[in-house]
C-alpha cells in the first residue's frame, strides 16, 4: 500500500515526447536571441501541438476580430513564455483526461478545473497583470493530485471519500486524516518532478492555504479564490468536494480586491466557460 507521496506519483506515466518538446522550448525561449521562426519549427514537430495552440489563440481566452492562421502569428501575439505556459496546461489536461474513477465524476472535475482557470485569469485580469496564461494555467491544474491519489491509492482515498461523508468533514480535511498530506502536495511533487514553472507548483501545492506558500503567496491566493468562485459558480466540482468553502482570512485584502468587485469578476468568468471548455474536452 502506498504511504509516501513519492510512493503515490512514482506510478504516474512520463510526459514522454512531450516533456521533450517542453524542455526544448524552454531552452530555446531562456535564450533572447531565439527568433520566433526558430521557436515555430519546434512546435510543428506536433501537428496536434500546432492545431492546439491556433485553437487557443482564436478562441474567445484573447478575443481577436482577426483570425490567426500561422503559428508565427500566434507566438507573437501570445508571447513565447505565455505559449509555454499554455501548452504546459493542454498536456497535462490531454494526460490525465482519460482517466476514470469510480470515486469522482470526471466531466465535473475537469469542469470545476477549468472554471478554476478562468476565475484565476479574470482575477489576474482585474490586478492589471500581465501573466494571465500562468494565472489560467495554476488554475486549470491545481486538484490534479487527486487524480493521481484516485489512480495510485485507490484504497485509501476511497477511506477519504468515506470518512468525509460519514464524520461530516471536507474531503480535503479527510485525505489530510488518512494520507498526513493531501492532493494539493501530491500535485505539487508532480509538477516539481516535471520541472514546471515554480508559480505553478506553488499555486498547487498551496492553493487551500496560501499564506503557508514559500516562494510567492500571489499565485497561490489567486488559485485560491478562483477555486471558491469556481465553487460558487457551481462548475462541476473538485473531485467530491460537498461542504462549503472557506477562502482564508485576509486573502482578498492580500491582493487588495474589495469584496464589491467579486461580483464583476465572476460574471466575467462565467461568459467565457463553454467555449473554453470545449477546447480541451
Ligand atoms: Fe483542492
Ligand atoms: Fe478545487
Amino acid at each position: 500500500m502506498p504511504q509516501t507521496i513519492q510512493d503515490i506519483i512514482k506510478d504516474v506515466k512520463p510526459l514522454g515526447s512531450l516533456s521533450s518538446i517542453l524542455d526544448e522550448l524552454n531552452h530555446l525561449i531562456k535564450n533572447p536571441s531565439t527568433t520566433i521562426n526558430q521557436v515555430e519549427v519546434v512546435l510543428q514537430k506536433d501537428t496536434n501541438l500546432a492545431m492546439k495552440l491556433l485553437k487557443i489563440a482564436n478562441s474567445s481566452f484573447y478575443g481577436h476580430a482577426t483570425r490567426i492562421d500561422k503559428i508565427s502569428q500566434a507566438l507573437v501575439m501570445v508571447g513565447m513564455n505565455q505559449v509555454m505556459d499554455l501548452l504546459t496546461g493542454s498536456f497535462v489536461v490531454d494526460h490525465f483526461k482519460g482517466v476514470d474513477s469510480k470515486f469522482m465524476d470526471m466531466n465535473k472535475f475537469w469542469q470545476h478545473s477549468i472554471g478554476t482557470g478562468l476565475a484565476a485569469k479574470s482575477i489576474s485580469e482585474h490586478l492589471g497583470n500581465s501573466d494571465l496564461e500562468a494565472s489560467f494555467v495554476a488554475g486549470m491544474l491545481h486538484d490534479v493530485g487527486r487524480i493521481v491519489l484516485c489512480m495510485n491509492a485507490p484504497d485509501q482515498i476511497g477511506q477519504a471519500f468515506e470518512k468525509a461523508e460519514t464524520a461530516n468533514i471536507s474531503l480535503t480535511k479527510a485525505e489530510m486524516d488518512i494520507f498526513g498530506f493531501t492532493h494539493a502536495d501530491v500535485g505539487m511533487a508532480l509538477f516539481q518532478q516535471w520541472k514546471f514553472p515554480q508559480n505553478i507548483i506553488e499555486a498547487t501545492g498551496f492553493h487551500h492555504r496560501p499564506s503557508n506558500s514559500q516562494f510567492s503567496r500571489r499565485p497561490a491566493t489567486i488559485v485560491h479564490l478562483a477555486d471558491g468562485m469556481s465553487h460558487v459558480l457551481k462548475f462541476g466540482n473538485g473531485g467530491g468536494e460537498k461542504y462549503c468553502y472557506f477562502y482564508e482570512p485576509g486573502s482578498w485584502e492580500f491582493l487588495g480586491i474589495p469584496t464589491v468587485k467579486v461580483e464583476s469578476i465572476l460574471e466575467k468568468t462565467d461568459q467565457n466557460f463553454e467555449s473554453i471548455f470545449r477546447l480541451y474536452f
